[in-house]
């Protein structure tokens, strides 16, 4: 029998017990082993019940996620799920942790199920670009209804076992241990003659309301979530539940499974699945360096990151001090953390107790002396380096030996930063995104001197504070702003040479992307950064020209959002943008400063120009060690700068692409604008070489 399922028999109940670290996944010898296990369990007399159960934090958490894209080893997961269901001797899987894709199908077509209280169920397939392939999308509406299945397999989140029970999907839950939960139940189903109760025999509850439930479905996906491939056959497979017989049903759930498992969009996000498990993989960084502990944190600087950083840590349940300059700006800054939280309280995410929990871990503060026991510092006071020296020598005078003294700065240099303390080993740059306690992005900047038990810490806190933490070098604006420079740049040089806002918003979009570059400008001000940009024009040799059209639009008094009009117009306090009649004669004169003749573009030349800007700053930046692998950098823009996840990233992109072909284009455009489009070496040499940069290591 297979190492990964051993088999058991105990008096007359068939014990099958799976054991696959770290999750349990449904890889060959666990697929084998099960239906090896089914099979002894059928033919052994003496077996009246079969309980299923794993060992280890969870249940099956679904297919062996590796193994797509390889070619099949049998048994398939259908197969075995099959043989589960078919078997003539009742089966029970008892479920903790998460039973997840294959890992629910499977107790699915269990006879029964029972579960955890701390349980998780959920169908995630989608999320990776894939439908439930063995079983589920039949098995699920028969179970909870066609209104169930579709919200969780379209949508992909996993629900508690108290609500999954409530549908029909758990027969009972329990607390404590595993086997004696799984070995009562089944002793009772025996003595109460339940046997064999197969869901793929039952008929669809709510199958009158199918048809509605399904065209509705549809509709939303086509609104909320245009050009992904696996939702609408997800949509499809439920439909095949409600008007097939099981057998037929099972097969159109396969071919469906089967143009999925084949289309770019699940490599793109298996990729991003991947690249988030690989992040928390630090180079030079042994998986045993000790962290310190963190029982405690202080903000300083109340502004809008100061606020949304010191949420984050109540929200973890981490009790912070927030230090303001004066009581008026700490009063200010609390008011506001009390409106974001009374905000989510309105919006129903948040109940009142759990809001008077955290706000009683938020404790305002003026003076440095409260800060002395932190286990760590963020500094988030203005972007000024001699306004952070002030804060950080103040720091390292007050706070107790080993606390961690990190930076939110988004441009300085942390190094600059860390030397203004006597202690630079324990200096750090935790930055985060705007709005700090919604987006899940931090880059974890690792200065020269940055200790290991620093980096590491920083690491265990960004999982601890729910964020997406990946690692980052020192430079002007880490990766993603440095590489969101890049993207801002072309595009308003397309907007010189001849496009519309609404064409480069729309062609980006129409990509994938969550919001286009000029809305994105409108949202955050277009005198955002101005000042820098007049300093680097003066720095830039002549090469390097910048765009102006956000210099003419902010003389013009349109500042965006907060003007009421910048690329587009907000009439009364909309935020939904509108055609501007204003720009037009900007956006010429910006032309003409240029000696540029507008010209039309299309949305393909957009998005190339755009994109294949980012991969090529993304390349030096992979070259300089600035990231440490290229889905590092993926990770940055699916996390903190709406890049679809169904492409994977910038740089997962390119490679599928091909190297060879986004290289060609850079050079002509290279040829056609500039200095600024030399391609980066590694592009070029991964380009030559017939390599990928997903192949790419440093140092290679
Ligand atoms: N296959 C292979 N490896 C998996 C895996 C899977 N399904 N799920 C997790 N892993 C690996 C991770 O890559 C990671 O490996 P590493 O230590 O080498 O980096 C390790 O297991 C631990 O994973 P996490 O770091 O994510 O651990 P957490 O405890 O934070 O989370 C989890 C556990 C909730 C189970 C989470 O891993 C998860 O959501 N996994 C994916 C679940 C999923 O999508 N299942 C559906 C698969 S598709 C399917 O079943 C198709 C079927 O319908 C035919
Ligand atoms: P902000 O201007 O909104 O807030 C700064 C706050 O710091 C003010 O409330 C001010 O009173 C306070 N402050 C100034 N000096 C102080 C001192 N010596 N002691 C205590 N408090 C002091 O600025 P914002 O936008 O919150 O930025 C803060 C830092 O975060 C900057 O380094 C910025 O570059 C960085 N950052 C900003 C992002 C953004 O989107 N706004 C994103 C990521 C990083």
């Amino acid at each position: 029998m297979s190492a990964s399922v051993l088999f058991e028999r105990r008096g007359n109940l068939a014990l099958v017990t799976v054991n696959n670290p770290p999750v349990n996944a449904l890889g060959q010898s666990v697929r084998e082993g099960l239906l090896e296990a089914f099979r002894a369990a059928e033919a052994d007399a003496q077996v009246e019940a079969v309980v299923l159960l794993c060992t280890g934090s969870t249940f099956m958490a679904g297919a062996d996620i590796k193994e797509f894209g390889k070619p099949p080893q049998a048994p398939s997961l259908p197969e075995v799920v099959n043989a589960i269901e078919a078997c003539a001797k009742p089966s029970v899987a008892v479920i903790h942790g998460s039973a997840l894709g294959g890992g629910l199908e499977v107790a699915l077509a269990c006879h029964y199920r029972i579960a955890r209280n701390d349980a998780r169920v959920g169908l995630p397939e989608v999320k990776l670009g894939l439908l439930p392939g063995a079983g589920g999308t039949q098995r699920l509406p028969r179970l909870a209804g066609v209104a169930k299945a579709l919200e969780m397999i379209v949508g992909g989140a996993p629900i508690s076992a108290t609500e999954a029970q409530r549908h029909g999907i758990l027969d009972e839950l329990f607390d404590g241990d595993l086997l004696a939960a799984g070995s009562a139940f089944a002793q009772r189903l025996l003595a109460e003659g339940r046997g064999v109760r197969r869901s793929g025999e039952q008929p669809v509850a709510d199958a009158g309301e199918a048809a509605a439930l399904l065209d509705a479905k549809r509709a939303e996906i086509h609104q909320r979530m245009p050009g992904l491939f696996s939702p609408l056959r997800c949509v499809a497979a439920l439909e095949a539940a409600v008007q097939l017989p099981l057998a037929e049903g099972l097969e159109r759930e396969r071919e469906l499974f089967r143009e999925c498992l084949a289309s770019p969009q699940r490599a793109a996000l298996v990729h991003a699945f991947f690249a988030e498990r690989q992040a928390g993989k630090v180079v030079g960084l042994a998986a045993d360096t000790p962290t310190r502990a963190i029982a405690s944190a202080a903000v300083i600087g109340g502004g809008t990151m100061g606020v949304g950083i010191a949420l984050c840590f109540a929200n973890a349940g981490i009790p912070v001090k927030l230090l303001e300059i004066d009581q008026t700006a700490l009063e200010r800054a609390l008011q506001r953390a009390r409106d974001t939280y009374a905000a989510s309280v309105k919006r129903g995410s948040l109940s009142e107790a759990d809001m008077a929990r955290r706000l009683a871990l938020l404790d305002g503060v003026t003076d440095y002396a409260a800060l002395a026991e932190a286990d760590v510092v963020v500094e988030a006071v203005f972007e000024n380096l001699e306004v952070k020296r002030q804060v950080f020598e103040r720091l390292d005078a007050v706070c107790k030996p080993g606390a961690i003294l990190a930076s939110n700065t988004s441009s300085l240099d942390l190094d600059a930063i860390a030397a203004f303390t006597a202690r630079p080993q324990d200096v750090v740059g935790l930055h985060f995104f705007s709005p700090a306690n919604v987006m899940r992005l931090l880059e974890v900047v690792r200065g020269a001197q940055t200790s290991d038990t620093v980096l590491a810490t920083a690491m265990a806190l960004g999982k601890r504070l729910k964020k997406v933490a990946v690692v980052v070098g020192v430079c002007d604006g880490f990766v993603g702003n440095r590489m969101v420079f890049q993207y801002g740049r072309e595009s308003e040089f397309l907007l010189e040479e001849g496009a519309t806002p609404e064409q480069v918003d729309g062609a980006l979009r129409a990509f994938g992307m969550a919001m286009g570059p000029c809305a994105m400008r409108d949202l955050s001000g277009l005198d955002i950064g101005l000042a820098i940009r007049n300093r680097q024009r003066q720095s830039l040799p002549p090469q390097f020209p910048l765009p102006r059209v956000l210099d003419k639009l902010c003389e013009a008094g349109l500042l965006g959002q907060k003007s009421g009009a910048g690329f587009y117009r907000y009439p009364e306090g909309s935020r939904t943008p509108q055609p501007n009649p204003a720009l037009a004669p900007l956006l010429e004169a910006a032309s003409r400063e240029r000696g540029i003749a507008r010209r039309s573009l299309d949305d393909r030349y957009i998005v190339e120009r755009c994109l294949f800007a980012l991969v090529n700053e993304g390349a030096k930046i992979l070259e300089e060690g600035i990231a440490q692998r290229a889905s590092d950098i993926d990770l940055i823009y699916l996390n903190g700068y709406g890049f679809p996840a169904h492409r994977g990233g910038p740089m997962f992109h390119a490679d599928q692409l091909g190297l060879d072909k986004v290289l060609a284009r850079i050079r002509e455009f290279h040829a056609e604008h500039g200095a600024w489009w030399q391609p980066a070496p590694l592009l070029e040499r991964l380009a030559a070489e017939g390599r990928q940069f997903s192949d790419w290591e440093a140092g290679q």
